[in-house]
C-alpha cells in the first residue's frame, strides 16, 4: 500500500519543521499510521527513501515500539500488561480471560476483525494492576467479571 499524494503533503510539512529530516521519523509513522491503519511494507520503503534512511533501520523502528503496527490490526487493539507489578497482581490469569472470551491468543485477531490482542510490557499504569489498555482507554484493577463487562461495551 503506497502512500497517497494528500498524505505526502502532510509528511513534507512535518518533516520541514525538523532541522535534520531523519528527526521526522516518528512523527512521520505516526502520521502514517494514523491515516492508513498500519505501516505497509510499501509505505515504509517510500519513507525511508525519502527521509534518507536505511530500509532496515526504519523497519526496526517500526517494529521496536508497542504503538506502532506493521500489519494490519483489528477495530479495537487491547493491550495488556505483562510486567512486574501486573504479572504479581495475576496478570496471566487476565490474559488467558481475555483469550477465552475472544477465541484468540494473544498477538492475533478474532475472525470479526473486531479485536486485536496483544501482551505488553508496562503501561505506565503499574499501581493500577492488573491493566490492560483498549484503544486510548485504561482499565485498571482488572477480574474476569469486570473484562467480560468492558469486552460487552466493544
Ligand atoms: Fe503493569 Fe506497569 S507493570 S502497568
Amino acid at each position: 500500500m503506497n502512500i497517497p499524494q494528500p498524505l505526502w503533503q502532510e509528511i513534507e510539512q512535518i518533516i520541514v519543521s525538523y532541522p535534520q529530516p531523519q528527526g521526522a521519523v516518528l512523527p512521520a509513522l505516526h502520521k502514517i499510521q494514523e491515516r492508513m491503519g498500519y505501516l505497509a511494507e510499501e509505505a515504509l520503503a517510500q519513507i525511508a527513501g525519502h527521509l534518507r534512511i536505511p530500509q532496515v533501520d526504519l523497519f526496526e523502528i517500526a517494529t521496536f515500539y508497542t504503538l506502532l503496527y506493521t500489519r494490519p490490526h483489528g477495530d479495537n487493539i487491547i493491550l495488556v500488561c505483562n510486567n512486574i507489578s501486573c504479572y504479581i497482581l495475576d496478570s496471566e490469569t487476565i490474559l488467558s480471560t481475555l483469550e477465552d472470551e475472544l477465541k484468540i491468543k494473544a498477538g492475533n485477531t478474532t475472525a470479526d476483525n473486531k479485536f486485536t490482542l496483544q501482551a505488553v510490557s508496562c503501561l505506565g499504569a503499574c499501581d493500577g494492576g492488573p491493566v490492560m489498555l483498549i484503544n486510548d482507554q485504561l482499565y485498571p484493577h482488572l477480574t474476569g467479571d469486570k473484562i467480560r463487562r468492558i469486552l460487552k461495551e466493544y
